[in-house]
């Protein structure tokens, strides 16, 4: 009986969206545009936390030149039943932004608001320049128009795990993107 109550909440249907090699293949051309822009830049990566985890350390990887790394976090609370939700970023970043060129790398873009939120918190630490990569974006879903500097993959609305982002915390360690299939 227990078991089957566990496996309920765990298990969830789901399907491969972006293989493995797709992903390496498109990380890889990532890396090679900021190579040409930032080779010179001695640039800071701030990765926002927990989704940029995979693709951040396969990206610097990829980026044979000197650079640095941050990380800032970003936490969305939902007050009561209101859809009026806050978001609280966090993380003692203890490298200088100052006339630094900061490139955020995030996991995933949906709405919109947490990219917004930590752009606008960046830009007050006056860096030389400030752009924004993503592994995924869901260009349907944006609240607002959004400058992002580079996209791996465009989506639709839908839910997808793997390579860093989570559902209710886990599977960011599959390997690949899954997209969530619907319960019925
Ligand atoms: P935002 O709506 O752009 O602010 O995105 C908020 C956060 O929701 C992202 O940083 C992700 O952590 C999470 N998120 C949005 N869509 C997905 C998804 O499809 N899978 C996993 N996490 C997601
Ligand atoms: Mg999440």
């Amino acid at each position: 009986m227990e078991s089957d109550i566990l496996e309920k909440k765990t298990k969830l249907p789901f399907e491969v969206l972006i293989d493995q090699e797709k992903i390496h293949k498109r990380v890889a051309e990532m890396a090679e545009e900021i190579t040409r822009e930032y080779s010179d830049k001695l640039p800071v990566f701030v990765g926002v936390l927990k989704g940029c985890l995979i693709f951040m350390a396969d990206l610097i990887r990829q980026c044979n030149f000197p650079l640095e790394i941050e990380f800032i976090s970003a936490s969305s609370y939902r007050k009561g039943t209101g859809s009026n939700d806050f978001l609280v970023l966090g993380g003692a970043s203890t490298t200088e932004l100052k006339d630094r060129h900061v490139i955020i790398v995030e996991g995933i873009i949906d709405s919109g608001r947490t990219a917004e939120a930590i752009l606008s918190h960046l830009k007050l630490m006056e860096p030389a320049s400030l752009e924004l990569v993503t592994l995924l974006d869901k260009p349907g879903s944006h609240r607002n128009r959004l400058d992002i500097k580079q996209i791996g993959f465009s989506i639709g609305n839908e839910f997808v795990i793997g390579y860093g982002l989570d559902n209710t915390q886990k599977f960011r360690n599959l390997p690949y993107i899954g997209r969530v299939l619907d319960e019925k």
